[in-house]
């Protein structure tokens, strides 16, 4: 069987992971994958395959990450790997030190709740490890020396869905920060845009899951061209851990709602530590901005416990909206960025169509759509662009729009004046803004979807791994 098997794949092409039974052989369990995620878990009296480990954490914690070509013979009582020549191989296992209530609801009626209400708790454990005496460290970066980085002419953040969303906010960061032209690029695209990458070339790759196919194929590109490359990955020993030259993990912990909210927020604060880390050993950020930075960085685990507070309000505003059939979101710089974030999450789980726009752009188009009743959400929460938010807000007002504001606590009374209705967050350093905001958004779009009916774990359509080109 084994050896069929073996002669079987030589001859398949494509991605695959394969879970093979057959009646002549029973009791016995055959794998083998090509790209595509495959783990195997380790039981007592029982063993798994699975593409991701929260599919088994309930059972196991003892896995153990099949490589391309291998193949593997399970029982009851028994893992067996072999390579491609049939050799065996031995495997090293990694205990996954995920907490089983994290893969609970306990007592939340959706894991996506539960997940946005652990944020402040998963960066807190995100950061605390990277903080000491006041200084970001970084150990996983030791190879990456000043010299090395003072060649760098170009950044490049690759990623798919909410993590090139993450990108999308840390290129004004880091750009400001560190003073090397970033470039935010879907991992789809990339692989075939004929990239300007290489030996000079650093390549941040980020992914939750880690096994996103796209994003890997991104990664293995930018690396053929000579490319560093760094991967910001919550799930330990995924694909893209393995595979970039250094990885820092986000502790999030296991996420199961598809629609990543706890991830997300723990990679945001993970790229304004690591914009920072860079920044200093660049010489491109003073002490003074160094300390601001950092000081706000830890007090946000308490922000957002405050933001969180503001559920109810959410949920009104939830049922005095959830009806229409377009909602817009629109915002400059940070804000915009944001936008992005807050559109995706309310379409992928409560299914209204929306979209997210540099408020500039407005004039270049995207006005005509905007009629009487439509709902804009307006996010105005960076200072230097307050002003400017005011107008754009006015404008769609005076086309009919209903508007619901997001801004600072500061300007919540400014806000008032004009838009329908306003939420806010605390006051912060402006870089740190998205990682406030970005929490009611999601709570908007969960009760939006809430008051739909929609299967919010779970939309229609998606997966939580995107293992599939
Ligand atoms: C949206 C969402 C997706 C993922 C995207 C990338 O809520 O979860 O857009 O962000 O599929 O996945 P990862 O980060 O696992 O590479």
């Amino acid at each position: 069987m084994l050896e069929a098997v073996s002669r079987t794949l030589h001859r398949i092409e494509g991605s695959y992971a394969f879970g093979i039974l057959c009646s002549d052989y029973p009791g016995a369990l055959i794998a083998a994958r090509k790209d595509s995620p495959l783990i195997l878990g380790y039981g007592e009296g029982f063993n798994f395959i699975a593409s991701d480990v929260t599919a088994m954490i309930r059972y196991t914690r003892e896995v153990c990450y099949m490589e391309d070509g291998e193949i593997a013979v399970l029982t009851a009582d028994s893992i067996s790997v072999f390579n491609s020549e049939l050799v065996p191989v031995e495997k090293t296992r990694t205990t996954i030190d995920w907490d089983i209530t994290a893969a609970e609801k306990c007592g939340h009626p959706h894991f996506m709740f539960k997940e946005i209400l652990e944020q402040p708790e998963a960066v807190r454990r995100t950061i605390s490890p990277r903080i000491k005496d006041n200084r970001v460290i970084m150990p996983e970066l030791s190879a990456l020396s000043p010299d090395y980085l003072k060649n760098i002419t170009r950044i490049y953040i690759i990623a798919c869905g909410s993590s090139f969303h993450v990108g999308m906010v840390s290129k004004y960061i880091w750009e400001s920060l560190l003073r090397i032209p970033v470039e935010v690029v879907l991992a789809s695209e990339f692989r075939y845009c004929d990239p300007l990458a290489d030996k000079n070339t650093l390549v941040v790759v980020i992914s939750q899951s880690g096994e996103t196919l796209d994003t890997m194929a991104a990664m293995a590109e930018a690396k053929r061209r000579g490319a560093k490359t760094l991967s910001i990955v919550n799930v330990v020993g995924s694909s893209i851990a393995r595979s970039a030259d250094h990885v820092l993990y986000t502790w999030a912990g296991p996420e199961i709602a598809v629609a990543t909210t706890k991830a997300y927020s723990t990679q945001l604060v993970l790229m304004d530590l690591l914009g920072l880390y860079l920044a200093d050993l660049l010489g491109t950020v003073g002490c003074e901005q160094y300390d601001e930075i950092l000081t706000a960085i830890q007090t946000l685990p308490e922000q957002m416990q405050t933001v969180l507070a503001q559920t109810n309000d959410i949920q009104y505003f939830a049922s005095r909206w959830f009806n229409h059939n377009s909602i817009f979101f629109i915002g400059r710089n940070l804000d915009y960025a944001m936008g992005l974030e807050g559109s995706l999450k309310l379409k992928e789980i409560s299914y209204i169509h929306s979209e997210a726009y540099a408020s500039g752009e407005l004039k270049h188009g995207t006005i005509s759509l905007i009629e009487p009743g439509a709902l804009v959400v307006a996010l105005g929460t960076y200072a230097p662009l307050f002003d400017k938010a005011v107008s754009n807000i006015l404008e769609v007002k005076a086309r009919g729009a209903q508007v619901m504001a997001l801004t600072t606590e500061n300007r919540k009374e400014k806000m008032g004046k004009i838009a329908d209705a306003v939420l806010t967050v605390p006051e912060t350093h402006a870089i740190l803004l998205p990682s406030l905001s970005v929490v009611p958004l999601q709570l908007f779009a969960y009760y939006v979807a809430l008051q739909r009916g929609c299967d919010i774990d779970k939309p229609r359509n998606l997966a939580k791994s995107v293992t599939v080109e």
